[in-house]
């Protein structure tokens, strides 16, 4: 959906960050800016800061930080067009026509009419359990030791075994049958007509990230089969982008996630305490899944089951999480088979213990693989260790690939340099990725310098960002080419642009991005804490340093990256005597 620059403007104006950001979380003044604790992180200290004449916001602990609009997206899970269309209509902006167009308005209202299918059938199975026709799904809930409470917080039910009872009270709230089938609560035949999906299940309404239901889970009760029917996927029920749990875990205020894999163990967690527990959805866990946790944390605990099934789906889980930059700890269930059966035996105060000690997902593979070995016959140890070794070979980063190795040699217990080398042959082998890529050292190291050189260009926009008027005084010296980063130089042009007409507005300038997690990159430009500087002097030296900085790290790229063209060598030369010149120059600020 395309929105443009004047309404996300308009919009931005009259939501103010302060007021909107008060809604969520608690405020304090604090000089010029507000602080809070920060919702994204489990922080202790208040780090999260609102600069309400910056109209941004940027927690100094975890990073943190956007617009208006990125707060929604990441607090709320919103895309960028939901932010926009929740800010506008806080703020009573038309959205235009264009925007609504009529095959998106169908496309929109039939989304909306599937997922008031499915809250009217939520409301159903759940008015359902608690009355007579309930009794054996109450009973069982109770057996299973749920707290009325909890029941009601996930909105547990019941589906009769007269399925047909909900498919006349749907109709009877004016839904047709297609509707219904779309939602996937029924499907149809010729021999029965319209029948019932679910039928003498207790029913677990799956919620998105906003609450809605988007579908159901059903256990049998008794030992029918399949022991759990969960709805087919629809329009509006993607089982590999949402998970069980996540519309309260996200906002659990826990440092980490726990993944299960079952309902009744994120009901069990949660039940105890551990409010940050989720599951897939009957399916295994998948790529779209991992991206999801992804915005919500950096540590992803593992509680599958503990029997051969549960450590295979485990193992595939920990690959999936790595391949999408997650790493993950697994927590030992023993003697038990899931987390369900661990409270009840144990309570939640050992299953906190457990979550402490969780290991390493390194760790967890070593010693899952080694039950496929008999250690105690040579030939099979060796080759348990290649295993091993051919792993670690995978690591391309060359630091990570270090710890590997001490973890490694302390868990098969051989020295250090004999197994490096055995992932050096494994490499050399062809089959790692050192061998494929043998200058990842190099490209970490580049990655590192390239994050320092960004420093001063964060530094120096923060403080345009804050006193524009300074932009006069160095014009002559800075222009948008300084800022040699590919994401920065976009922004930086337009942001020298601002300035030069005299409205500088750079959370716009954020929020003409869509991607969140871009927003947030940006929005380093400038959120960054200038260090306590106090007197005149200082400031003037610090300034002049910061421009020095970027002119630097700028000639420096400029002459790395030519060739034998002339003109750009002219560039070049250019660019030192500006150099040498701005060293001489004292610019005074106010
Ligand atoms: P109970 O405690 O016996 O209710 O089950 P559980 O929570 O221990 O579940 P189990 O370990 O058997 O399965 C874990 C998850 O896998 C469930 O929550 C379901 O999402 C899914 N699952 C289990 N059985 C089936 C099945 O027969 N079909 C499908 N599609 N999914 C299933
Ligand atoms: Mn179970």
């Amino acid at each position: 959906m395309y929105f443009s620059e004047e309404l996300i403007d308009e919009i931005q104006q009259k939501n103010d960050i302060v007021d909107v950001i008060s809604q969520y979380i608690h405020l304090q003044k604090k000089g010029s800016n507000y602080v809070a604790v920060c919702p994204f992180h489990n922080d202790k200290n208040p780090s999260f800061s609102v600069s309400q004449p910056k109209q941004l916001y940027k927690c100094f602990a975890c990073g943190e930080a956007g617009s208006v609009f990125t707060f929604l997206q990441k607090y709320e899970n919103y895309t960028f067009p939901e932010a926009v269309k929740i800010l506008a209509e806080r703020a009573g902006v038309k959205l235009p026509e264009e925007n609504n167009s009529a095959a998106n308005r169908a496309k929109e209202s039939r989304r909306v009419r599937l997922l008031e299918v499915n809250k009217e059938a939520a409301k159903y199975y759940y008015y359902l359990l608690r009355s007579d026709k309930g009794k054996v799904g109450m009973d069982y809930l109770k057996r299973r030791e749920l707290t009325e409470e909890t029941r009601n917080k996930f909105g547990l039910g019941y589906s009769s075994t007269y399925g047909s009872d909900l498919l006349s009270y749907l109709k009877s709230k004016g839904y047709t049958d297609e509707e219904i089938i779309g939602a996937g609560l029924a499907s149809h035949s010729e021999k029965y007509g319209l029948s019932s999906k679910f039928w003498n299940r207790v029913m677990f309404p799956i919620q998105d990230s906003n609450h809605r239901v988007i579908g159901f889970g059903g256990r049998v009760m008794g030992d029918g089969e399949p022991k759990y029917l969960n709805s087919p996927e629809t329009e509006i029920f993607d089982k590999s982008r949402n998970l069980y749990g996540l519309n309260f875990a996200r906002t659990s205020r826990k440092d980490n996630i726990i993944l299960c894999e079952g309902y009744m163990d994120v009901i069990a967690l949660h039940q105890a305490g551990f409010n940050q527990a989720v599951a897939s959805l009957g399916t295994a866990f998948t790529s779209g899944q991992a991206n999801l946790l992804r915005r919500h944390t950096k540590d992803v605990l593992l509680a599958y089951d503990s029997d051969g099934a549960g450590t295979k789906a485990a193992l595939r889980a920990i690959q999936i999480l790595r391949e999408n930059g997650l790493a993950a700890r697994v927590i030992n269930m023993e003697p038990y088979k899931d987390p369900d059966e661990f409270i009840k035996n144990l309570g939640a105060e050992e299953f906190q213990k457990r979550v402490d000690d969780a290991v390493n997902s390194f760790v967890f593979q070593i010693r899952a693989i080694r039950k496929n070995y008999r250690i105690d016959d040579m030939d099979q140890k060796t080759r348990f260790e290649k295993s091993i070794a051919s792993i670690v070979a995978e690591v391309a980063d060359e630091i990570e690939r270090e710890n590997y190795i001490s973890t490694a040699a302390v868990e098969l217990g051989i020295n250090r340099e004999v197994f490096r080398k055995a992932v050096g042959e494994s490499a050399l082998s062809g089959t790692g990725k050192i061998a494929a890529r043998p200058k990842s050292s190099v490209v970490s190291e580049k990655i590192k310098a390239e994050d320092h050189k960004r420093k001063p260009q964060q530094l120096l926009l923060t403080w345009l960002a804050e006193e524009p008027q300074v932009y006069e005084k160095i014009k002559q010296y800075i222009s948008a080419e300084d800022f040699i980063d590919e994401l920065y130089q976009p922004v930086a042009k337009r942001f020298l642009e601002d300035l030069e007409k005299g409205k500088a507005n750079p959370a716009l300038l954020i929020s003409l991005i869509e991607d969140p997690e871009e927003q947030t990159k940006v929005s380093e430009l400038f959120t960054t804490r200038l260090t306590d500087i106090n007197t005149k002097e200082e400031r003037q030296k610090a300034f002049h340093d910061i421009l020095i900085a970027v002119k630097t790290n700028s000639f420096e790229y400029y002459s790395g990256q030519t060739g034998t063209d002339i003109s750009a060598i002219n560039k070049v030369i250019e660019g030192k005597k500006a150099l040498q010149e701005l060293a001489k120059t004292h610019i005074f600020l106010d």
